[in-house]
Parts: structure tokens; C-alpha cells; sequence
């Protein structure tokens, strides 16, 4: 687990939404998916680890948090469309990316909202750490062009501070929002 806390980008995305039904796509430990269920939302979380799975199902326990923790691989599982108002996908870095983006978006609601997060391409020369194969790497550009019919409020790179052997260094990530727009 990379912390017990929320990433930041995904808890300052969420921090202005009235909660309401949420899906995390590969939650892993469930970082994420269980901070947004302590904060009221109804969560479904998946990743086809089941020991990630296992792990966010024991912390879930002992924090009194219920969410719906599921083992599924997201390249293949199709959630139910249009019921959601918030998908995160947070460091899910996959050749399959584009059909992942693309049922995501489907299983938003009117006025839903998409937050993605990941490892940029540029984090192999202007960063530290994550995947170093470009084509799993993301840019904004490439995941917008994954979203056809939301509006995209938020795409860009942003800085993470990471520490590497004791030594403050920056990381580089894709970061988009975007919305399904409301219904008539
Ligand atoms: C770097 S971790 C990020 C976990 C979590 N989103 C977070 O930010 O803490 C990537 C996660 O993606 C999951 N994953 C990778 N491929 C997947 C797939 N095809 N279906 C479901 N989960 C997958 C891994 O098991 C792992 O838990």
C-alpha cells in the first residue's frame, strides 16, 4: 500500500462533490475507495488482486467502513452503466487503458464525475519512480481522447512530492476531471 491516507490529487478532486454512489477501478488496499466511503459515499471498489482485495476487506473491518469490494479485472468487467457519480481510477496503468477509460465513462450518471490519475510520460525524464514503459504512461491529451461525451473540466500535469533516499524529489502525473454532462 502506498499510504493509508487518500492520494491528494484524488482527495482535492473529490473534496467539493456531495456524495453520493462511487466506483474505484483497480482500488487496490482501497486507499482511496475506503477514505471516500468514511466521507459518506456508497463505494464499489474492484481489483483482480484478491490480495489487495483481501487487504482492503481487513482495514475495512477495523476502520468500521462498509464498502463493495470486488475481485474483477477491469480489462474484461463492465460495471453498470450510468449509475455512478464519481469513478476514480488512480495509478492503473494498462495497454488496455483506453477500453478501461471508455466503460468508466459509461458507467457515469448524468453529472457524474470522472477523476484520473496516473503516471505521465514525461515523469521518465522530468520525475522519479512509477512504470518506465512509455506506451503504459499517460498524458492528458491521450486520456481525454478516451472520454468522448465529457466534458473535461481539468487536464494536466501535476507535480507529486516523493522522497528517494531521504532526498525531496518530484514525481509527474496525468491528472483529468471530467463530468458527464446532466441530463435534460
Ligand atoms: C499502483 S496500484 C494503485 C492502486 C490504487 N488505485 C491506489 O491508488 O492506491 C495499481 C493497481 O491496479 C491493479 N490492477 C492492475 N491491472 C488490473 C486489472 N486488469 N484489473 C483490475 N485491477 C488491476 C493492481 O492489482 C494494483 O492494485
Amino acid at each position: 500500500m502506498w499510504s493509508s491516507g487518500p492520494n491528494r490529487f484524488v482527495a482535492e478532486e473529490c473534496a467539493d462533490l456531495v456524495p453520493g454512489r462511487a466506483l474505484d477501478l483497480a482500488c487496490g488496499e482501497g486507499r482511496n475507495a475506503l477514505w471516500l466511503a468514511e466521507a459518506g459515499w456508497t463505494v464499489t471498489a474492484v481489483d483482480f488482486s484478491a490480495v489487495a482485495i483481501g487487504r482492503a476487506r481487513g482495514v475495512a473491518e477495523q476502520r468500521g467502513v462498509s464498502a463493495e469490494l470486488l475481485v474483477e479485472d477491469v480489462t474484461v468487467w463492465t460495471p453498470p452503466a450510468g449509475v455512478f457519480d464519481l469513478v476514480v481510477i488512480a495509478y492503473l496503468h494498462l495497454p488496455e487503458m483506453d477500453g478501461v477509460l471508455g466503460r468508466a465513462a459509461e458507467a457515469l450518471a448524468p453529472g457524474g464525475v470522472l477523476v484520473f490519475v496516473g503516471h505521465d510520460r514525461t515523469n521518465l525524464v522530468d520525475g522519479v519512480g512509477g512504470p518506465q514503459d512509455p506506451d503504459v504512461l499517460h498524458t492528458p491529451s491521450g486520456v481525454t481522447a478516451a472520454l468522448p461525451g465529457l466534458t473535461v473540466q481539468r487536464a494536466e500535469r501535476v507535480k507529486r512530492a516523493v522522497e528517494v533516499d531521504g532526498e525531496p524529489r518530484f514525481a509527474v502525473d496525468t491528472l483529468v476531471r471530467a463530468v458527464r454532462p446532466p441530463c435534460c
